[in-house]
């Protein structure tokens, strides 16, 4: 894993955000925009991405000996997990190892649940994701008013990591990845998508697409923004660069490079 250089230009401890890959910019851009002054250090754990191919116990291990390093190395204030796949799973082995303040990204379904019109909703994630336990009682908590079409997309994440570094993409793979979450029962349709996996807001624009009709793709960036300046009472932690770290440590693509800066940061 590469290192982040000491730096003389900071002040105070960062954010942490986390992901496999570059699914949590979308949360961090969130943060951004309700945080702009927060030092932040991105870390996407592309070495092992994607974490929706792994299995349960051994991405929990290695999740929490990853952030031991991590918290090790930079001190956050606070850990944004900004991914479903990984926050469904490996939040309690944190919380207990650790003892720094983890928010969690989960998928939004109390909110869709209370949202919808039509009562038809769809939650779309990894297929690690909609296997959880985490998730099912998700639903059967919040939305058992609702009819819930639970959707495993394999490749969309990828895709979506892909289309981040300049890669083309097959349209038609991105509408049969979708199109388990548009159901019609007794002549009412899926009007909300639920977006669990932090990956996919990068691709609303091709989903809008190739969608049979419009929905809303309920992205849960802006709320996990909210929890964790609510954590911190609003308050600045730190100050100074932020920056962006990859764990396989092979050299960001010129195109990532891009979006990294267009979000405030310097890939190490
Ligand atoms: N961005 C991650 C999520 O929110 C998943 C991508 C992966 O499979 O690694 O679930």
């Amino acid at each position: 894993m590469s290192g982040a250089p000491a730096s003389d230009s900071v002040d105070g401890k960062p954010v942490l955000v986390f992901d496999s890959g570059i699914g949590g910019l979308s949360v961090l851009a969130a943060i951004r925009a309700l945080l702009p002054e927060q030092r932040l250090v991105y870390v996407a754990d592309d070495a092992a991405f994607p974490y929706g191919n792994w299995k349960e116990g051994e991405l929990s291990a290695h999740i929490v000996a990853l952030m031991g390093e991590l918290i090790a190395a930079h001190d956050p204030a606070a850990v944004v997990i900004a991914c479903n796949t990984a926050s469904t799973l490996v939040l309690p082995p944190l919380r207990a190892k650790f003892d720094i303040p983890f928010v969690g990204t989960v998928p939004a379904v109390k909110p869709a649940a209370e949202q919808t019109k039509s009562g038809v909703i769809a939650v779309l994630g990894t297929p690690a994701t909609i296997a959880r336990d985490y998730t099912r009682q998700l639903i059967a908590s919040f939305a058992q008013s609702a009819r819930v079409a639970l959707v495993a997309a394999p490749t969309l994440a990828s895709i979506a990591e892909g289309s981040r570094r300049g890669e083309d993409f097959d349209r038609e793979a991105i509408r049969a990845e979708i199109a388990p979450c548009f159901v019609e029962i007794d002549g009412k349709r899926t009007d909300i998508v639920v977006l669990g996996c932090t990956h996919y807001p990068f691709l609303i624009t091709e989903m809008d697409a190739v969608a049979p009709w419009p929905v809303t793709w309920l992205d849960p960036a802006p709320a996990i923004a909210r929890r964790l300046s609510g954590l911190l009472e609003g308050k600045i932690m730190g100050r100074g660069e932020s920056i962006a770290l990859f764990t396989s440590g092979r050299p960001a693509p010129r195109a990532l490079v891009s979006v990294l800066e267009s979000n405030g940061l310097r890939a190490v």
